[in-house]
Order: structure tokens, then sequence, then C-alpha cells
């Protein structure tokens, strides 16, 4: 949920942490701090509460070291406040960031006040500080001092910690939060992820579970969970650095919710031939593998979840097979009943998300027959952890709203209903029927997006609002539930999502002319029943927001607007659909004065529990 950077090289490495932090805000910004040790070997700290540009506001011009560390908190232990925010030092010679959670802090705090030190934070991470300088002490050696220290953590951390007595020196460990080593001439850095780094390296090591790394300027040397010593790939990232520049758009979430044309375009290139879908796309053994799925077992957090109920639909309706679907954060602590032959996949923007990777490990120990994720971060956990991998191409995603991994999510799964529906009844006809129609799909996002001019005309009707209702049917329902999402995480404006037909069993009872109601109405077979369904919202005094097609009948009139969209395909409906959500919660945000890729309370990648 933090993010961490670090850098030992010849040259200054402030801007290249600060250039780092920068990179990284997406992950936590409600503190933020920075650790060198100078020229004259002194340890040398600055922290503030806030994003990296505040910290930016206190730093010390002067200050200069080849050797640093720092950090972006998402608070989870401790306030966000100065005294809370990382680096952590002990006794003014070692200094940590830490992205995690040590879960026996307690333990440790009482254990090292007795021994007499210090605590100057609330944080869990402190304990982690004292305890590598009591090492220190013992050996002399950061890196024995690192060593010695984590078996005593019980919990998840990626770890970068320096010491003013080897001034050329940063020692890093990872276990269950992500780390990475960019690989430089004669510098070498570290950070949560290769986007941080990428204005000064695209070489990249990544760290596996339980591995701690000694790092010099001129050598990497990597040991793993058992201490042996060994040799991790140099991978070159395709990324370039502007890759997650905002370009001429005022936020990133706008930028991203553009870019989906081109973003779904390219989770297609190289996956779909003529008329069929290739197995391969999956992965090494997927045809086999496909062969033998009897059921699917769907399960992510948050907005990749609402992507997920969507394919059961599709899984269940198009492939003929049965499909469950779970948020994360529940199924990692259920007992379920696994059928046989039972595909788990798994969906996630970041491949990160600590709830996410649980339920993947969980499903594993359950004895689940094969593992898929689909994923937008290659390299991560998830991905890494999994049998079959399917990556979504939508480019990094900074704005903390997830949009366009959303719908690439989508088309992700669409590939795999025709993979799995080809060999269960789709048929070949069918299968060519989803491929023709994916072709298409990138220029209707593009006509749906030149809708953006009436999706603001909107704005004024919910801007002053404090709650909003979405309704759908059928594959527009999580379609909804991802529409009020959006508009609470990046307005604030209390939302909630109803399947159309329940709004009379309790719903119904808090519409009135202050409560806007949006409905997703393509013109599908349950159009007449969600028109039955807002006839009552109308006949209560309550004023509809209706996205539509031109031929469903729902008229513009007093307490109905309507924005006729594009007439499309029922299977794509959710996709289109979804990007004018997107829009209608940006541009309510962005006239609230709402901060749209970073709001508050939230983080990109929830990497603890
Ligand atoms: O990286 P993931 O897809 O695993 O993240 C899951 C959720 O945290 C994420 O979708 C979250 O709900 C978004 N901020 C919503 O816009």
């Amino acid at each position: 949920m933090c993010g961490i950077v670090g850098a030992v090289a010849q040259r200054n490495v402030v801007p290249i942490l600060m250039e780092g932090l920068r990179r990284l805000e997406y992950r936590g910004y409600d503190s933020a701090g920075v650790a060198i040790i100078d020229r004259n070997h002194c340890l040398a700290r600055t922290r503030s509460v806030g994003k990296v540009r505040d910290l930016e506001a206190r730093l010390d011009a002067q200050m200069d070291g080849v050797t640093g560390i720092a950090h972006t908190r998402w608070a989870t232990h401790g306030r966000p406040a100065t005294e809370n925010a990382h680096p952590h030092v002990c006794r003014k010679t070692v200094a940590l960031v830490h992205n995690g959670i040590i879960e026996n802090h307690e333990a440790l705090r009482k254990e090292q006040l007795k021994l007499g030190y210090e605590f100057t934070s609330e944080t869990d991470t402190e304990v982690v500080v004292h305890e590598i300088y009591r090492r220190l002490e013992e050996t002399g050696d950061l890196l024995a001092a690192v060593r010695a220290a984590l078996p005593a953590l019980r919990g998840a951390y990626a770890l970068g910690v320096i010491t003013n007595h080897e001034p050329n020196r940063l020692v890093a460990a990872r276990r269950g939060s992500p780390l990475v080593i960019g690989i430089g001439i004669g510098e070498h850095f570290i950070a949560s992820d290769v986007a941080a780094l990428l204005p000064v390296t695209q070489r990249f090591v990544f760290l596996e579970e339980g591995d701690i790394a000694d790092i010099t300027r001129d050598a990497v040397t990597i040991y793993n969970a058992q201490g042996e010593r060994v040799e991790r790939p140099v991978k070159q990232s395709e990324l370039s650095s502007d890759a997650v520049a905002r370009g001429e758009y005022r936020h990133y979430m706008l930028k991203e919710i553009y870019e989906q044309p081109r973003a779904i375009a390219d989770t297609l290139e190289n996956r779909i031939g003529l008329h069929h879908v290739y197995d391969e796309a999956f992965g090494h053994g997927a045809p086999a593998i496909f062969e033998s799925v009897e059921a699917v077992q769907i399960v992510a957090c948050g907005t990749s979840y609402h992507a997920g109920l969507i394919g059961k639909y599709w899984l269940e309706g198009l492939a003929g097979i049965p499909c469950s679907v779970e948020v994360a954060s529940e199924f990692r602590y259920r007992k379920p009943q696994v059928a046989r032959h039972t595909l788990f996949v798994t969906l996630s923007q970041s491949g990160e998300t600590a709830d996410t990777l649980a339920a993947l490990a969980h499903a594993q120990e359950l004895g689940f027959a094969h593992t898929l994720s689909i994923c937008n971060v290659p390299e991560s956990s998830l991905v890494r952890g999994s049998q079959l991998t399917l990556m979504t191409q939508a480019g990094p995603e900074i704005g903390v709203a997830s949009t366009k991994a959303f719908t690439t999510q989508l088309v992700a799964l669409l590939l795999l209903v025709a993979v799995l529906g080809r060999r269960r009844g789709l048929g070949s006809d069918g299968e060519a029927r989803i491929v023709g129609l994916l072709r298409t799909l990138p220029g209707l996002v593009e006509q749906v997006l030149a809708l953006d001019a009436d999706v603001q005309a909107w704005v004024p009707f919910f801007a002053n609002k404090q709650h909003a209702l979405f309704l759908g049917r059928g594959t527009q329902y999580p379609v909804a539930m991802e529409g009020a999402l959006k508009l609470k995480e990046i307005s604030y404006i209390h939302a909630e999502a109803y399947p159309a037909g329940e709004l009379k069993h309790g719903p119904l009872a808090l519409v009135d002319a202050d409560m806007p109601v949006v409905a997703v109405a393509p013109n599908n077979e349950l159009l007449e029943k969600l028109q039955s369904n807002l006839q009552e919202v109308r006949a209560r005094g309550g004023e509809l927001f209706v996205f539509a097609d031109a031929d469903n009948g729902i008229r513009e009139e007093t307490q109905t607007h309507v924005i006729v969209v594009p007439p499309t395909n029922d299977l794509l409906a959710p996709i289109i659909y979804t990007v004018l959500l997107q829009l209608l919660a940006y541009h309510v945000a962005v006239s609230k004065g709402a901060d749209i890729d970073q709001p508050r309370n939230l983080a990109k990648s929830v990497t603890v529990e």
C-alpha cells in the first residue's frame, strides 16, 4: 500500500528518489519522507505529512548523498503524521522504509522497550529498524544484521535499509510485498514497481518471496529464503518513461478513460485469428487444461470483482459452464466445496492485491484443478503464482479509480468465454461471432467517448446531491455497481447500485427529488421490465438519468433525461455503458473540486489485508 524507492550511486540520489516517489504516489499519499547518507557520512532525513509535493517543499535544496531511501505512505498502523512517516531511524545509525504490515509488532515493541529502545512513532514498522540496529551492533555488518532480524518478523514486508556505518550499501528484502531492483551502470536502485525507476533504467530484477539483496554501486547479490546465493534473471522493461506521463490531460483518470480504444485493441492483438481465439494466449499448456475444465471460480476485489460478475453471466449464458464469483477477502477465509476440474480465475489490475493473492494461495491449498490470472502487470506476484495467465494490455493505470483495467478485463473474459465455450457447445459460429464483435469494439468505444459533452451536461444535477441510485438488469447490474463505485470513490457522493427489479423490495422508499437515479438501459430482452421499474421511480417523484439505445422507447421528458448511446450488440453493452458511467463520475468529481487521481483514504494497490 505504500511506495518505497532507494538508490546507491555516484551522483546525488535525492532527485532520483523524489521522482521515484512522484511515480509511486498512487500507492499511498498521506505522508512521505526521504533519508540519505550525506557526504559527511551522516544520516539526514526529511519527512512531511501530505503528498510528495509537500515533502518537496520542506526539502533542503542542499540535501545531497549517494545512498538513500524514500517512502510514500498509506497509513495502516498510526495516523498520518510526520512522526509516523517513513523512513524510520534508530539511534541516528540505521534508516529503513517498509511496505507491508508487521503483525507481531506489539510483542516486539514490549521486548525492545525493555532493552531501552525509544519509540517515536505509532507504527508497526519502527520495531523493524530497532531489530536491525540491535543485530547491527552484534554483527557490525548491515546484510548480516538484516538477515538476523527478519526471522523475528511476522507479516508482510518490502524493506530498504541503509546505515551510515556502511555509506555505499543498501540492503533490501521482500516477503509478501512487491520489490524490484533497477540495474544501472555503476548505480543500482530499488522500488515498489518498475514505473518508479523508468527515468533511470529499463533493466530490472524481480525479487522473489523471502529474497534478501545486498546492493552497492557495482554489484547486486541476492540470497533466497534459505540464505543461498541465487541468480535472478535481469528483464528488460518494454515501458517507456513517459508511459506514465499525464500528457495534455488534466487527470490520469481522464487520460485512462480516453486510452480505452487503444488498450482494448492491444489486449486483442495477437490473441484472435480471423474467426477464433488462440488458446496459446493463455500460456503454456492452456489447450490441455481447457479440455478438462468443468467449472470456473472467479475471485477478485473492487472493480475487478465487478468484471468477474459480468464474466459469470457470459460464462454460464454463452459458454455453458457453471461459474461462481466471490470477493477475495471473503473467499480467503471460507472453506468452499471444490467441484472437480474447476478453473480458479483471479482478476486484478495490479496483481499485488493482498486479499486476491491470499485467495490464490488458499485455492491452491484447497486443491483447485488449475489457476488462471487475468492481470495488467507482468511479473506481478499474481502472475508469477498462477499456472496460466492472460495479460490485459491496458498499460500503466495510475488513477486510483480503475477504468481501462476494467474494460480490458471484460475483453479478456470474453476471450476466455470463447476458448471454453468452443469446447462446450458455443460452436465455431458462436466463437466467430464473439471474435467479430470484439474487432468492432475499439471503434465503438471511440464513438461513445464522443458523448463526453452530453455527459458533462448532467453534472449540475449531481454535484450538490448527497446520494444516487444506479440501476441495471442482467449484465448491466454489475455495470451499475461499477458506476456507483466510481461515483462514490472519487466524488464522495454516496451511491448504491440495485438490480432494477429489486427496487420495490426496499430502496424505492429512498426515492425523492433529491435522489438522482441513473439507469443503464441497452436494448435487450430485459428492457421492458427495466422500463416498468423506471416508471416506478417516476411515479414517486424520482429524477431519472438514462443511458439508452435510440430505439428503446425511453424519451426525454420532465423528470427523465436521456443520453442516446450508439446501437450496440448486447454482448458489448457492459463495456460501452461502463465508459459513460466513468465519464459521469469523473465530471461530477471535477465539478466538486475533488482529488480525482488520489481520492482520500484510498490507494491504488491494496497490498495489505
Ligand atoms: O489491482 P486490483 O484490480 O486487484 O485492485 C482491486 C481493487 O482494489 C480496485 O479495483 C479498486 O476497487 C479500484 N480503486 C476501484 O476503482
